[in-house]
């Protein structure tokens, strides 16, 4: 019998996992406390940019093999496998996760559960969240032991959202039954047939692949950025160093890209909730590690903004400074924890006349900052600038014709804080390029 899938929650993760299931062929309900977003869906419309996914979402409303629904009951009357895909946002004011959403559903569907079902969690937790539920599972739900919990992280960048569903590079899942690992082999069936690595283990290494893999890869970015401090010291050529280690395939080279640093809303918050379970365990010394790989990152923010007000004869008072780029990455419109926005809004508060342009996050980026002024095109961001600044590395902007944009902006200095844009192009156009960590560039 081919399995029935709820998916609950319809945000990133849930409304990308959702479509991908239908793709895989599965019958599949979304589910979401959020009506406004369920009509949005159910009209095949992505509420966030996503390539690729929008019409993947019609083709499956469209066939009926994807339904969307706010309803518990229902979503447990149709679902024979039902996954969790609510958000663990960072808890305000502190560094440890809010896992209340994971809770909430669990809370919400258990008590409807009367038959035998698998419910499966994808949400990024602290270790131990999956033990605490699977009981509350055991407690609240009418089917007894025949509704079992699963843990089974997902590792999908925003961007590749889709490529990353259907073509995972492994699938890791915690299960405290072979019953449990059965059904997810059948669920995953056509990835496994196509050689995709799949770990079956316990719950807490479950949980603990995710972020143990997320603090790897900050760390791998901030270790690159302290590089790049070095750099900015001795007159080096971050890029260069960059590629000269990630030749070693030890190291490799993906993930060594200096500049701004991290942000968006998994890898900043992951890893502070990763330092805060750490703590809770007892076993805090383990990752005190991850507050320097923090504090570089924040350190590349400000960074940048002295190379701005540099730029600017020391004093943004009455400047005019151009921000190109608002996503935390590029193709994404997220804005959450972006550190394009973040150096927008600092040398705002210096005193300068700040201009943002970015291809798709204008809307979330006025919404969450709405004290910064936009431009609609990269053109008008730069009129009069006394400095541009390049922060997210869209296609878009490395394609920009330095000549022209030359004719336009008060005076030509560039400050390239992805390292992504062609120095060589710039300074022929006659424009001073300043790249994060490049002390020899001229
Ligand atoms: C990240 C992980 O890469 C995914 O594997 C994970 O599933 C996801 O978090 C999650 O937890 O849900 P994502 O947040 O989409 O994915 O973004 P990344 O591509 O990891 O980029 C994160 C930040 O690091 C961005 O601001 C990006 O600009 C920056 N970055 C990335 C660098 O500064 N340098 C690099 O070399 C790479």
């Amino acid at each position: 019998m081919t399995q029935r899938i709820s998916v609950i929650g319809t945000g990133y993760l849930g409304t990308t996992h959702a479509v991908c299931m239908a793709e895989l062929g599965f019958e599949v309900v979304g589910m979401d406390v959020d009506t406004e977003k369920i009509t949005k869906l159910s009209q095949g419309y992505v509420p966030f940019y996503e390539p690729d996914l929008e019409p993947l979402l019609r083709k499956h409303v469209e066939s009926g093999r994807l339904r969307l629904t706010s309803s518990y009951a229902e979503v447990a009357d149709f679902g024979d496998v039902h996954f969790i895909c609510v958000g663990t946002p960072q808890r305000k004011g502190e560094f440890a996760a809010d896992v209340s959403y994971v809770e909430d559903v669990v809370e919400g569907l258990a008590p409807h559960l009367r038959r035998q079902c698998l419910l499966v969690g994808k949400s990024t937790v602290p270790v131990g969240t999956a033990d605490h539920l699977a009981q509350r599972v055991a407690e609240l739900a009418p089917a007894g032991a025949a509704a079992e919990l699963a843990w089974n992280p997902e590792f999908l960048r925003e961007g590749f959202a889709v490529e990353d569903t259907l073509k995972p590079d492994r699938l890791v899942i915690g299960v405290s039954s072979d019953h449990a690992e059965q059904v997810l082999r059948e669920v995953y069936a056509e990835q496994i047939a196509a050689g995709t690595p799949f770990l079956v283990t316990n719950y807490a290494t479950a949980e603990l692949s995710k972020v143990a893999a997320n603090a790897f890869l900050a760390t791998k970015i901030s270790f690159i950025n302290a590089m790049a401090e070095l750099c900015e010291h001795a007159g080096g050529d971050v890029t260069m160093l960059a590629d000269a280690i990630g030749y070693d395939d030890r190291i490799g080279r993906k993930f060594l890209n200096s500049g701004i640093g991290f942000g968006g809303g998994c890898l900043p918050k992951d890893i502070r909730a990763f330092m805060a379970r750490a703590g809770e365990l007892g076993a805090d010394q383990a990752l005190t590690f991850l507050r320097e790989v923090d504090a570089i990152n924040i350190r590349r923010r400000t960074r940048t903004v002295d190379m701005a007000r540099e730029c600017c004869d020391g004093s943004f008072v009455g400047k005019r400074v151009a921000v190109l780029g608002a996503a935390f990455k590029p193709n994404s419109d997220d804005v959450r924890d972006s550190p394009a926005l973040n150096v927008a809004g600092l040398i705002q508060l210096q005193g300068a006349q700040v201009s943002v342009y970015d291809p798709k996050a204008m809307t979330n980026a006025s919404r969450y900052f709405p004290t910064l002024d936009y431009a609609d095109s990269i053109k008008a961001a730069c009129g009069g600038a006394h400095v541009v600044l390049h922060l997210t590395e869209w296609r878009e902007f490395r394609d920009i014709d330095p000549v022209q944009l030359g004719e336009v902006v008060a005076q030509r200095y560039v400050v390239d804080g992805r390292n992504a844009l062609d120095v060589g192009r710039w300074e022929a156009a006659g424009w001073t390029y300043r790249g994060l960590g490049r002390g020899v560039v001229s």
